[in-house]
C-alpha cells in the first residue's frame, strides 16, 4: 500500500477546530485499511507570524513542497491587523499558492438538498445546484507588479495594483475548465471584463482559440464578469463550469457559495501542473475564512474542511471511492437533521464541531 504524506496547516481562528475533525477522519481511513496517510502539522498565518515573524517559514515551505498534499484550515484575524503588509497572515497562504504553483483553484458550489431552505435564494432556484468555479490562482492582480503605494508629496498618495496575464496562464486554466466540463455537463462559461480591461480582451481571445483548436465538443459561452455575478443570483442553475481570473474568481466563488446555503459547507482544491511522474502539487482548504468571532467555541462547521479532505482523497490520492463514502456520510448526517449553528434550521438539532465530526464518523461506520 502506498504511503501518502499529508501536511496539515490548521492556521488561525476556527482552523484548528475544524482540522481536528479531519485528523479523526485520517485515523478512520488508516484504521479501515483504505490507505496509509502520514500527517505532519505545522504553522501558517498569524500563528506562524507569532512564532517565526513570518506568515509561513522556509522550513514549512520545504515540508509543503515535499508533501503529497497540503490541507489548510484558515488564516487571519483582527489580532494581526497591525502587522506589516508583507507579513500579514494572508501572505502565508499566497506564498503557498505561488511557490507550489497552484494555478488552478476548483471551487464547487453544491446545494445539498437538505439545505436548500438555508439559502438566501428561493428553494427552486438552488435545489440541485452544482456549479464548479475554476479560478486562476497564481496570476492577475494578486501578484502583478508594480504593487505599490507612493506618496505624491502634495498630501496625496497613489496606490497601484497591476492586473497581468500571459497567454500560457490563460491557456492552462481554460484547459482545466474544459477537461472538467467534459466529465460534467459539458458547458463552460468564461467570465472576464473585455469591455474595459486588456487582460479581458486577451482572456477572451485565448479561450476562444483554445476552444476551437482542442475543445470544440464542449459548449462555450463568454460572459462579462458583472453579468455573471448577476446571473448567479438570478438563475444559478444555468451554469456548469465557470472559468475566470484570480480576482473575479475570488468574488464569484463567495457569491456562488452563499447561494448554496452556507459558506461553511464548501471545499476547494488548488492544483498545479503535473510533473514528469504525473504527480500534481495540491492544496485543499475550505472556502470559508477563520471566523474569529466564533473561534475557540466549538461551534464551527467542520463540513467544508472534511469535504476538502474528500477532494484530497479523490484528486491527490486517487481514492475516489473513499471520497464518495465521506461525501455520502455528510449528506446522510444532514438528512438526519443534524446542523451546526451556521446552517441551523427549525425542526433540526443544532450541534457543535466535535459532535458533527462524531456524526460523520458514525455515518461512515454505519455504511461500512
Ligand atoms: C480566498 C480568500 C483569500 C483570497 C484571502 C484570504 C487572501 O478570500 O481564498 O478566497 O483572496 O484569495
Ligand atoms: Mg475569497
Amino acid at each position: 500500500m502506498t504511503t501518502f504524506k499529508l501536511l496539515l496547516l490548521p492556521g488561525d481562528g476556527i482552523g484548528p477546530e475544524v482540522m481536528a475533525e479531519v485528523e479523526r477522519l485520517v485515523a478512520w481511513v488508516n484504521a479501515a485499511g483504505l490507505a496509509r496517510i502520514e500527517t505532519e502539522t505545522d504553522l501558517v498565518g498569524g500563528c506562524a507570524y507569532d512564532v517565526h515573524g513570518e506568515a509561513v517559514s522556509d522550513t514549512t515551505m520545504g515540508c509543503a513542497l515535499a508533501a503529497d498534499a497540503v490541507m489548510l484550515g484558515a488564516v487571519g484575524g483582527p489580532k494581526w491587523d497591525g502587522v506589516p503588509y508583507e507579513k500579514r497572515p494572508e501572505a502565508g497562504l499566497l506564498r503557498l499558492r505561488k511557490d507550489l504553483e497552484l494555478f488552478a483553484n476548483l471551487r464547487p458550489a453544491i446545494c445539498y438538498p437538505a439545505l436548500a431552505d438555508a439559502s438566501s435564494l428561493k428553494r427552486e432556484l438552488v435545489d440541485g445546484l452544482d456549479i464548479m468555479i475554476v479560478r486562476e490562482l497564481t496570476g492577475g492582480v494578486y501578484f502583478g507588479e508594480p504593487k505599490t503605494i507612493t506618496d505624491l508629496g502634495n498630501g496625496q498618495k497613489r496606490a497601484i495594483d497591476t492586473q497581468v496575464y500571459d497567454t500560457y496562464e490563460i491557456e492552462r486554466i481554460a484547459a482545466v475548465a474544459f477537461e472538467l466540463a467534459r466529465k460534467r455537463r459539458n458547458l463552460v462559461h468564461s467570465a472576464e471584463k473585455r469591455n474595459v480591461m486588456k487582460t479581458g480582451v486577451l482572456w477572451h481571445e485565448v479561450v476562444t482559440r483554445l476552444h476551437k483548436e482542442r475543445y470544440a465538443d464542449v459548449k462555450l459561452e463568454h460572459i462579462l464578469a458583472d453579468n455573471c455575478a448577476m446571473q448567479l443570483v438570478r438563475a444559478p442553475k444555468q451554469f456548469d463550469v465557470i472559468v475566470t481570473d484570480n480576482l473575479f474568481g475570488d468574488v464569484l466563488s463567495d457569491e456562488a457559495a452563499m447561494a448554496t446555503g452556507s459558506l461553511g459547507m464548501l471545499p476547494s482544491a488548488s492544483q498545479g501542473g503535473a510533473d514528469a511522474s504525473g504527480r500534481r502539487r495540491a492544496l485543499y482548504e475550505p472556502v470559508h475564512g477563520s471566523a474569529p468571532d466564533i473561534a475557540g467555541k466549538g461551534v464551527a462547521n467542520p463540513i467544508a474542511t472534511i469535504a476538502s479532505f474528500a477532494m484530497c482523497l479523490r484528486y491527490s490520492f486517487d481514492l475516489g471511492e473513499t471520497a464518495d463514502r465521506i461525501e455520502g456520510a455528510i449528506a446522510r448526517v444532514l438528512d438526519e437533521g443534524l446542523r451546526t449553528a451556521d446552517i441551523r434550521q427549525d425542526g433540526c438539532r443544532t450541534i457543535g464541531t466535535r459532535e458533527m465530526g462524531d456524526a460523520i464518523l458514525a455515518a461512515l461506520d454505519a455504511a461500512a
